[in-house]
C-alpha cells in the first residue's frame, strides 16, 4: 500500500522524508509528494511528482532546495482516481492551512463529500484523501483545535486509515492518527518521526511507540503525546526494534508471500468496504447500473493462471445465485477461438495487473464484438482498468511476491459482491437475505485470521512433504476450483508436480499415477457433495496415497478417511474458496520454504505477463 513518513526535529525535514520513503519503494507506488514547512517563516511548501521517486528527488535537488524542519511525505498506490500529480499526496484544505497524507480507505468518503460540497467545500482531486483533509479543516474551523477537529474527523470516517498532519496556523507540531493501517512513531537524538512501516524510519532510530486504533499522536521535536478519542492523554512504552534493514521491509516477515498472505484480512476487509453501502452491494460509483445489470442473459469470465481460477469458482457462485448461464475461459484461448458471444451479455476480464498481454487482447476482442467488458483489477490506471466499460477495482494493495494471494483473494470478493448484486437485480435474492450475506462476508476478515493464526500445523506437515515428488488436489464443484488454485500455488513455488482434478474425473485415468505415499489433498467444503468426494478419497488411499483432508470444523468424521485433517471455519458455501485456500497457500509456501527455494520469485515466472 502507500507509505508515510513524517519528521519534525532539528535537522532538514525534506531529505529525512525523501530517504524514509524510498525505503518505503518496495510497497509499490505510482506518486509521491512531501510538505514541508520552515518554522522560521511559517511558508508550507507542497511538491509532488507522478512516477519515480527519483523524479521527486530530482524536482527537490535530494530534498535540499524545501526548507524547514518538519513535514509529511508519502508514496501513493492509487485507489481512488488515477496515477497524477493531481491525486498524489500530500492534500491539503482550500487554504492551505490544513495539509494530510494518508494510507487506507475511506468507506463513506462519496457519502462525507456530499456532506461538505453542500457546507460550500469543493474538491480538486478524485481522491478519498481530499475528502479527510477537508472534514479535518471543516471541524478545524469549528473548534480552533488541531487535536478536537482531527478526533471528531475519525469519528466520522468509516474505513481504515492512518494519517499524518500538520496545520500551518500551529507550528512545531505534525500530528498522526490511526484506525486499521499501521503507523508507528519514532524518537531520534534531533528530532521525532512517523512512519507507516518500520523501513521508514529505521536510519533516524530504532526508539518506537506502537499508536493503536482511534488514538491521535502530537510530535514536536523533543516530545511525543498520544491521545485517545475523548482527548485524555495516554502514557506509552518505547520499544526498541531489533529487526535487520531487510526484514524490516518485509515488515518482519520472512518473504513478501508470507507478508501478502498474513494482509488478507485486511485485503478482503477493503474491498467489501469498497462496494458495500448500508447493507447492501453499491455498484454506482463504477457506473454499473442496476438497468445494465437487468438485461444480462449470459456472462463470459476471462483471465490467465490465478484469475481464471477466480472465474471458476465465480462461475459456481452466479449460475447458483443468479441462473444467468456462466463461460469461463483462459484468455490465451479466448482471445483464438473466435468465441461466440451472445447479445445481452457481459465480458468479466479478472486481472491483478491490468496488463496481462492475452487477457488485454481477450478485453479488445469483446469490444470489437461490441459487447461490455467489466474489469476486475487491482492496478489503478493500468490498461484493462482503462480500457473496461466499468471496471470494479479490488483492494489488495500492491503484491509484490509473484504467486498471488491477497490478489486472488480480493478478486474473489469482487465476483461474490457482483453475483450478489446481479442475483438481487433479477430478484433472486431479497434484501433480508443480501443483509445476511453481506454479515457473513463481513465476517471472513476475522475467520481468515484464525486460519493464519494456526498456521504452525500447516508448517509442520510441509516440511514432512517437501521431498515429494507428485501431489494431487481433488475436489467437486467450487472444491475443484479451490483444488486448481491450491495446486498452482504448490507447483509455482516448490517445484513439487501437481495436478488439480474434479473429483469424479480421476477413476478415469489419472488414478493409475497413485502410489504408495503420493500426497493427495482432498477437499470438502460444499455438504452437498462431502460424501461423494469421501468415496473419492477412499479409492485414492486404497491405492497407497497418503491423505490431507481440508474440510468445514465440524465435519470430524473426515478423520476415518484422511491421515492428516485441517479444518476451516464455516461460512456461507458460496464463500468457501475464501477461507479454504488459505490452508492451501501456506502449504505451498512452507513447502518452499523447507525446500531453500526463492519463494518471492520463482524459476522461469514474472509477476506481469505482457508478453503473450
Ligand atoms: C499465480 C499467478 C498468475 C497470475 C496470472 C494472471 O500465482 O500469480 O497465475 O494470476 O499471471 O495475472 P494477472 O492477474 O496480473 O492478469
Amino acid at each position: 500500500m502507500c507509505g508515510i513518513v513524517g519528521y519534525i526535529g532539528e535537522q532538514q525535514a525534506a531529505p529525512i522524508l525523501l530517504a524514509g520513503l524510498s525505503k518505503l519503494e518496495y510497497r509499490g507506488y505510482d506518486s509521491a509528494g512531501i510538505c514541508v514547512r520552515d518554522e522560521s517563516t511559517g511558508n508550507v511548501e507542497v511538491v509532488k511528482a507522478k512516477g519515480r521517486l527519483r523524479t521527486l528527488i530530482e524536482k527537490t535537488d535530494d530534498g535540499h532546495s524545501v526548507i524547514g524542519t518538519s513535514g509529511i511525505g508519502h508514496t501513493r498506490w492509487a485507489t481512488h482516481g488515477e496515477p497524477s500529480e493531481n491525486n498524489a499526496h500530500p492534500h491539503c484544505s482550500d487554504d492551505k492551512n490544513v495539509v494530510l497524507v494518508h494510507n487506507g480507505i475511506i468507506e463513506n468518503f462519496q457519502e462525507l463529500k456530499e456532506k461538505l460540497v453542500k457546507r460550500g467545500y469543493t474538491f480538486y482531486s478524485e481522491t478519498d484523501t481530499e475528502v479527510a483533509v477537508k472534514l479535518i479543516d471543516y471541524y478545524y474551523k469549528k473548534t480552533e483545535s488541531p487535536l478536537t477537529s482531527i478526533a471528531t474527523a475519525m469519528l466520522h470516517i468509516r474505513g481504515s486509515y492512518a494519517f499524518g498532519v500538520m496545520f500551518k496556523d500551529c507550528p512545531n507540531k505534525i500530528f498522526a492518527a490511526r484506525k486499521d493501517s499501521p503507523l508507528i512513531i519514532g524518537k531520534s537524538e534531533h528530532g521525532t518521526l512517523i512512519g507507516s512501516d518500520v523501513p521508514a524510519i529505521l536510519d533516524q532510530t530504532r526508539n518506537v511507540y506502537y499508536i493503536d486504533n482511534m488514538e491521535i499522536a502530537e510530535l514536536t521535536k523533543d516530545e511525543i503525546h498520544f491521545f485517545n478519542m475523548d482527548e485524555d492523554e495516554i502514557e506509552k512504552e518505547v520499544v526498541q526494534i531489533k529487526w535487520d534493514a531487510e526484514a524490516a521491509e518485509k515488515g518482519g516477515y520472512e518473504h513478501f508471500m508470507l507478508k501478502e498472505i498474513h494482509e488478507q484480512p485486511r485485503a478482503v476487509q477493503d474491498t467489501i468496504g469498497a462496494y458495500v453501502k448500508d447493507n447492501a452491494v453499491d455498484f454506482s460509483e463504477i457506473g454499473l447500473k442496476d438497468e445494465e445489470l437487468a438485461n444480462i442473459e449470459r456472462v463470459y469470465i476471462v483471465g490467465c493462471g490465478s484469475a481464471y481460477h477466480v472465474a471458476m469458482a465465480a462461475k459456481y457462485v452466479l449460475e447458483d445465485m443468479t441462473q444467468v448461464p456462466v463461460e469461463i475461459d483462459i484468455a490465451s484461448e479466448f482471445r483464438y477461438r473466435n468465441p461466440i458471444l451472445v447479445k445481452n451479455s457481459l465480458v468479466v476480464i479478472i486481472s491483478q495487473s491490468g496488463e496481462t498481454a492475452d487477457s488485454l487482447a481477450a478485453l479488445r476482442l469483446a469490444k470489437e464484438k461490441g459487447v461490455a467488458v467489466l474489469g476486475v483489477v487491482n492496478v489503478v490506471g493500468s490498461s484493462i482498468a482503462r480500457e473496461s466499460d466499468h471496471t470494479l477495482y479490488t483492494y489488495a494493495g500492491p503484491e509484490i511476491s509473484v504467486a498471488t494471494t491477497k490478489a486472488y483473494s480480493t478478486q474473489l470478493i469482487a465476483m461474490y459482491l457482483f453475483a450478489m448484486r446481479l442475483a438481487q437485480v433479477k430478484g433472486l435474492l431479497s434484501e433480508e437475505d443480501c443483509a445476511k450475506m453481506i454479515a457473513e462476508l463481513n465476517e471472513l476478515p476475522a475467520k481468515i485470521q484464525k486460519i493464519l493464526d494456526d498456521k504452525e500445523r500447516i508448517q509442520w506437515f510441509a516440511s514432512k512433504y517437501a521431498n515429494a515428488k507428485d501431489m494431487f488436489f481433488l475436489g467437486r464443484g467450487l472444491d475443484y476450483a479451490i483444488s486448481l488454485e491450491g495446486s498452482l500455488k504448490m507447483k509455482e513455488i516448490s517445484y513439487i508436480h501437481s495436478e488439480a482434478y474434479a473429483a469424479g474425473e480421476l477413476k478415469h485415468g489419472t488414478i493409475s499415477l497413485i502410489e504408495d505415499n503420493t500426497l493427495v489433498v482432498g477437499v470438502l467444503t460444499q455438504s452437498n457433495l462431502y460424501e461423494k468426494t469421501i468415496s473419492n478419497m477412499v479409492e485414492v488411499k486404497s491405492r497407497g496415497a497418503y491423505l490431507m483432508g481440508l474440510t468445514t470444523y465440524g465435519n470430524y468424521g473426515i478423520e476415518d478417511t484422511a491421515d492428516f485433517s485441517v479444518y476451516v471455519p464455516k461460512t456461507d458455501p458460496h464463500f468457501a474458496t475464501s477461507l479454504a485456500i488459505i490452508p492451501l497457500q501456506l502449504l505451498g509456501y512452507y513447502v518452499s520454504v523447507a525446500k531453500g527455494l526463492d519463494v518471492d520469485k520463482p524459476r522461469n515466472l514474472a509477476k506481469s505477463v505482457t508478453v503473450e
